[in-house]
């Protein structure tokens, strides 16, 4: 099957540095429960069963697809999904994801495998193909978390407010720390490595603790895994996206990660990123709660956001983390059109 090129995708021309014939647009979450057609599938079946049934992680994958005019999707999918084979399962079912058991041992950190994605995340992958065969002029973007944030949720057993037993990690034995994250950057590159195989025209990173190391623990503890996943994944020649949540402090060195596109968050102006990394493309970084403001204040955000973008080599527009469930749908199609009917002043 023919794959979307920079010449056909905006969002791909965009990735590689091209002029694009549009801002290309699309959201994280874009699968979600602010739909209705999400919720109605998500009333027969639970978040792990959508995930693991590639019919099911498919049709949710389409959904904002068929109803706006996205320029990319994502498959619909988890940061969490890969662990489950290499020994850590989460329960989704009480709101967060929660472990049974969170990891804190060095013997159990060794007790995780790494394992072969074609075999034990095979759905991803038949998802992938699904959602190829009904868009295949949509590029989809396949993901996974970053080592640190997977780290994270391993330790704390989910989310958590000061990330004590994460951070005490590092703190106390660094070298046992660095070596699950090095563990789970290999199975990052092969779950990467998959879903480019299966059809994906991108990946992207999603590095949503990024902010809870200073910037120097960061670059002793994060960058190496992220640096290993980029050249790891270099040799598939699709665009590489790095979603960094917070911790923008650490633009410097993100920079240096090898990622094709910085994706960040709202709190960080687009023309101060675009003044550091001039040859970067960049992504984002609307505040998602505009869209819970009024339609004037929507479209008006969205030209900024469109603004602060053209100072970039090129911009992709995205929110700066996940669209929220309360969002009316109409305001998201309303971004999407302003965002495709904006052109750069010359
Ligand atoms: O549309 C898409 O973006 C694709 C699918 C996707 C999901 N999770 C589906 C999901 C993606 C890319 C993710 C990434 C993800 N998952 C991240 C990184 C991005 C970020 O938000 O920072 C993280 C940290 C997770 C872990 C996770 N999964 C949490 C914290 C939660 C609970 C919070 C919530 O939104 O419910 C999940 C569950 C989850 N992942 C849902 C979805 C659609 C909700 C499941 C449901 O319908 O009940």
């Amino acid at each position: 099957m023919t794959r979307p090129t920079s010449e056909t995708s905006a969002f791909l021309a965009a990735l590689e540095g091209k002029a694009p014939s549009r801002r290309p647009i699309w959201v994280m979450r874009q699968a979600g429960r602010y739909l209705p057609e999400y919720r109605k599938v998500r009333e027969t079946a639970t978040f792990h069963q959508m995930c693991s049934t590639p019919e099911l992680a498919a049709e949710v994958t389409l959904q904002p697809l068929r109803r706006y005019d996205m320029d990319a999707g994502i498959i619909f999918s988890d940061i969490l999904t890969p662990l489950a084979p290499m020994g850590a399962e989460f329960d989704f079912s009480q709101g967060g994801p929660r472990l049974a058991a969170p990891l804190r041992t060095e013997a159990e950190f060794e007790a995780l495998r790494v394992v072969e994605p074609r075999e034990e995340l095979a759905f991803v992958g038949q998802a992938i193909e699904l959602v190829r065969a009904e868009k295949p002029e949509v590029p989809i973007i396949g993901f996974a978390g970053a080592p640190l944030t997977l780290a994270a949720y391993l330790v704390e057993g989910g989310g958590s407010k000061d990330f004590r037993n994460i951070k005490a990690l590092f703190y106390s034995r660094p070298e046992v720390g660095l070596a699950l994250l090095d563990k789970l950057a290999d199975q990052v590159i092969r779950h990467l490595e998959m879903q480019v195989e299966a059809g994906c025209s991108a990946v992207q990173v999603f590095d949503s603790w990024a902010a809870i190391l200073n910037t120097h623990d960061y670059r002793a503890f994060a960058l190496p895994g992220i640096r290993k996943i980029m050249d790891g994944v270099a040799h598939l020649g699709v665009p590489r996206i790095l979603f960094s949540k917070g911790g923008l402090t650490n633009l410097p060195w993100l920079i240096d990660s090898g990622a094709d596109a910085l994706s960040v968050d709202w709190t960080c102006d687009l023309r101060d990123a675009a003044r550091l990394a001039p040859d970067m493309t960049f992504q984002g970084n609307l505040d998602p709660v505009v869209l819970h403001g009024s339609e004037q204040e929507i479209v008006r955000r969205a030209r900024a956001v469109c603004r602060a973008g053209d100072a970039a080599r090129s911009h992709v527009f995205n929110l700066g983390h996940g669209i929220l469930t309360e969002t009316p749908p109409e305001n998201l199609a309303l971004l999407v059109e302003t965002v495709h009917a904006y052109r750069p002043e010359v």
